[in-house]
């Protein structure tokens, strides 16, 4: 698949496919990786299975978050898929023939969990489906945009599994109890509006519009000072994470430390004087 926009202004970042030591070759098979101004942009990249999440995707997915992780000239990212699918699952050929003994020796589920360790901003621009692990891979980022066709669910109940890389936990924490239960429990999609209803999404764009919107967001944080927003995606996360009491002493704790950073003072003092704030990331 070839990059959607190319009007846009893009360096291709070189990511090793196994692991984090070198920028070697471009050697991602399953994903595209670019740098847009301050925003990374990783593109799934298995159209024929519709991005079908395998081993090697997630992998390679890692580790180019990683690595923009700690870019300090990204200040966000943006994770898309293709037009027809952000993805559709946990890639089902490969998981066919597992046994528990498999998963357990080789538990490449949890490694979907580091994606909680990315300190800057991910976006999940989401077109067609995203389903299974595709819709946890969404929710997994910190913020869906989702183009006006896009379908989200949990079908695993119809192949005799459950969700594994976090959608009972955070599909409930993200849209509630019943909402979640009827979508792990019937395995049926939900259009993007109905997404956008019950909160799943934070925006529905036109399809056309979605990576350019998605983009456009991303570009917004990362104009910000980095430390600040670093720290208020650490403080909404509290809230998925501990019980109130620790969230807001953590919230209090986070905001006297951002008057550490020259960030505030620039902030402040451009508003006091009528001018943009230049924010230099201290
Ligand atoms: C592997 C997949 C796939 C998947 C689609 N394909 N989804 N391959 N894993 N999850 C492949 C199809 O086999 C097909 O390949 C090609 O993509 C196009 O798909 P079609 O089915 O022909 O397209 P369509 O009729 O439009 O149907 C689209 C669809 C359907 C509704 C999304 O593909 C579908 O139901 N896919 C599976 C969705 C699913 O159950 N996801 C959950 C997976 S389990 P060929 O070669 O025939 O062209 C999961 C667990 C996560 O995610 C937690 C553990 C990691």
């Amino acid at each position: 698949m070839k990059n959607k926009d190319e009007s846009n202004k893009t360096t291709v970042v070189k990511v090793d496919s196994f692991g984090d030591k070198e920028e070697k070759t471009n050697s991602t098979e399953t994903i595209l990786v670019e740098k847009r101004e301050k925003v990374g942009l990783i593109t799934l990249n298995r159209p024929k299975s519709l991005n079908a999440l395998n081993r090697q995707l997630a992998k390679e997915t890692l580790s180019a978050l990683k690595k923009f992780d700690s870019d300090p000239d990204v200040g966000a990212v943006v994770i898309a898929g293709s037009p027809r699918a952000f993805a559709a699952g946990a890639d089902i050929e490969e998981m066919a023939e597992k046994t528990f003994i498999d998963f357990y020796m080789d538990d490449f589920l949890s490694s979907w969990d580091e994606v909680r360790t990315i300190k800057i901003p991910i976006i999940a621009a989401v077109s067609g489906f995203a389903l299974g692990g595709g819709c946890e891979l969404a929710l997994l980022c910190d913020f869906i945009i989702a183009s006006d066709d896009a379908q989200f669910g949990q079908p695993e109940i119809k192949l005799g599994i459950l969700p594994g890389i976090g959608g009972s936990q955070r599909l409930a924490k993200s849209v509630g109890k019943s909402m979640a239960m009827d979508m792990v429990l019937t395995g049926r999609n939900i259009p993007a509006q109905e997404a956008k209803e019950i909160g799943l999404v934070a925006r529905v764009v036109p399809k056309e519009e979605l990576l350019q919107t998605a983009i456009e967001a991303a570009q917004t944080i990362a104009g910000f000072n980095s430390p600040s927003v670093r720290m208020a995606k650490s403080a909404v996360n509290m809230a998925f994470e501990t019980p109130l009491d620790a969230g807001l002493k953590q919230e209090r704790l986070l905001f006297k430390a951002a008057f550490a950073t020259e960030g505030q003072k620039e902030g402040m003092n451009a508003f006091v004087n009528k001018r943009a704030p230049v924010f230099r990331n201290k």
